[in-house]
């Protein structure tokens, strides 16, 4: 059987470069080499396309100038005479037969890249371009949820225009439909970056302004008292998910020390749930991710309100953590399915998104 030759990128020009490395690693470190033949392509943080000859055991800690051969040209689009593939310094060329992404946040898991896959027509792991720009931008998500009448916390949002225009108008129009505590979130972002959980009009001012060096377009929400559940899926027409996760900050919410620094919060497989809740969690999430037309994976988060128990969906990630302990390929584990072959399964379905 021939192998096949799997294009693994990261690294990249997000805030999450670093967690994207460790997901490269255990990926690198568990993928099936009697399957696949790895190439390796770091992108650096000011968005330079790295390609390292070396088998990258040494990502996390090597120093990217040493690893990687510059004189090796990665064509990833037609042009005049070059093919598609990795090309070495002997003018021979290696053809790519599928990339896996493996990014986060902006330039990985917002379409962009996806946009430059489809022209250089290799299949590649997870969504595509319209699902990871919707799962990226979380105003355009909960439109969209609640168009499909998933149930979400009460939201509403301003834009930089309006708040710098108005703020007094718009400060009004938020308190008008929001009670404090209020959550305010820059609209593309993610790793809880640029996010504040604000109590009163000082606050909620000081909130949009920090917000707003992220992104023009903010999201409030109405904040609850939650526990946090998560949920895997896997597939591109018939999509299964995994048993349910959850996650216990420890801090008053889940911040970004608390994801990548601090590591103090847990995790619990399965959520200490019922079974109905669970059930409701796992639809819901099949049916957010169909409605992306989401293909491959996604992780999906929700709430549950500690008050009354009602379920919300919070957000969609196209492209969620994947070492060899997060959330994603951990639910997985537990529901039957280990890292390694994961991996194998996603590859698998980009071929099959292709067809
Ligand atoms: N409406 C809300 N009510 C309560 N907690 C919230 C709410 N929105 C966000 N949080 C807290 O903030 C964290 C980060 O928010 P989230 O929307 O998931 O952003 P990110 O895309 O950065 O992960 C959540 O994991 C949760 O702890
Ligand atoms: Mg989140």
């Amino acid at each position: 059987m021939n192998k096949i030759n799997v294009l693994v990128i990261f690294g990249g020009k997000s805030g999450e470069h670093d967690v994207s490395i460790s997901s490269a690693f255990s990926i690198l470190s568990n993928i099936d080499r009697e399957k696949y033949n790895i190439l390796t392509v770091g992108i650096t943080k000011s968005g330079e396309w790295l390609y390292f000859d070396k088998d990258i055991d040494n990502i996390r800690n090597g120093s990217w100038e040493e690893l990687s051969n510059k004189n090796v040209e990665i064509n990833l689009i037609k042009n005049g005479n070059r093919e598609v593939g990795i090309k070495f310094e002997d003018g021979t060329i290696k053809k790519i037969d599928v990339i896996f992404p493996v990014l986060h946040g902006p330039y990985g898991e917002d379409g962009t890249i996806q946009g430059l896959f489809e022209l250089s027509e290799i299949p590649y792991v997870g969504c595509k371009v319209l699902a990871s720009s919707v799962g990226m931008d979380k105003l355009i998500c909960k439109n969209l949820f609640s168009q499909m009448g998933l149930s979400q916390v009460d939201y509403t949002f301003t834009t930089k225009i309006d708040f710098e225009n108005n703020k007094d108008l718009e400060i009004s129009k938020i308190e008008e439909k929001l009670n404090y505590p209020i959550f305010v979130k820059p609209a593309n972002m993610g790793s809880s970056v640029g996010i504040s959980k604000v109590k009163n009009k000082e606050e909620l001012v000081d909130g949009i302004n920090e917000a707003l060096k992220y992104d023009t377009r903010i999201v409030l929400e109405k904040g609850i008292d939650a526990r946090e559940i998560e949920v895997s899926v896997l597939g591109n027409n018939c999509i299964e998910a995994s048993i349910c996760g959850e996650i216990k900050p420890a801090k008053e919410f889940y911040t970004y020390e608390d994801k990548y620094l601090d590591g103090k919060s847990t995790c619990e497989i399965p959520a200490n749930i019922d079974d109905l809740t669970m059930e409701k969690i796992r639809s819901m999430a099949i049916k957010a991710f169909q409605g992306i037309d989401g293909k491959g994976l996604a992780r999906v988060d929700f709430f549950i309100d500690k008050k009354d128990g009602e379920i919300y969906i919070n957000e969609i990630n196209t492209l969620p953590g994947f070492t060899d302990i997060s959330m994603y390929p951990k639910m997985w584990e537990y529901s039957g399915i280990e890292y390694k072959d994961l991996i194998s399964k996603l590859i698998d379905l980009a071929f099959d998104a292709k067809k």
